[in-house]
């Protein structure tokens, strides 16, 4: 394990059970759908959940990226959202939007996303979560599928950092107190 965390939240194994589930859960959901299922990857974090999840769905699929950041959560009175990286298609209309997520926090960021997609012309928006941390909920926002839900501690892995480390460890754990107190 390493050194840098302090316990493994969820392990490998876990991970590939909750993801083999969602995509199960996903294959019944849309399955009577005749528009295109459409999996949206909101960088960076979800870009790992995005492609293990892929492969278990049975359903076709086509992938979309987009890029958001917030203006954190301390200071997100006003709830607003940067798209840095958009979502460029005409056939919107056409599509069954999910939008995938590793972690959900505050809310501010799938809420946001979820109205700027119906706005846009989706047939439908709904939305995917690894992680909630519904003690950290600052908006009412319950997401269509969810993985897991976890007390509100620094995890990272699994796609998730802290300044950008520990995104490719292949399990979620929480981070050691004194890597981020110390720095
Ligand atoms: C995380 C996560 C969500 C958002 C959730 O992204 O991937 O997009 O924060 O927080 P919210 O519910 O409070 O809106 P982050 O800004 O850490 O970017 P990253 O995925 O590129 O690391």
């Amino acid at each position: 394990m390493n050194k840098d965390i302090a316990k493994v939240l969820l392990s490998e194994q876990e991970i590939d059970s909750i993801v083999t589930k969602i995509a199960a859960d996903i294959d019944r959901d849309y399955a009577g759908s005749d528009k295109k299922l459409v999996l949206l990857c909101i960088l960076k974090g979800s870009v790992v959940f995005m492609g293990d999840l892929m492969k278990k769905i049975k359903l076709p699929v086509e992938i979309e990226f987009m890029r958001v950041s917030s203006y954190g959560v301390s200071t997100a009175s006003s709830g607003r959202i940067n798209i840095l990286l958009d979502l460029h298609r005409k056939d919107l209309s056409e599509c069954d939007i999910l939008v995938i997520e590793d972690i959900i926090d505050s809310g501010r960021t799938l809420s946001y996303l979820t109205e700027y997609l119906k706005l846009g012309g989706a047939h439908s928006v709904k939305t995917c979560t690894l992680l909630d941390k519904p003690s950290r909920r600052e908006v009412d926002f319950t997401p269509d599928y969810i993985g897991a839900f976890i007390p509100d501690e620094f995890v990272v892995g699994y796609g998730l950092d802290y300044n950008e480390k520990y995104r490719a460890l292949p399990y979620v754990g929480i981070l050691a107190p004194e890597v981020y107190e110390n720095r």
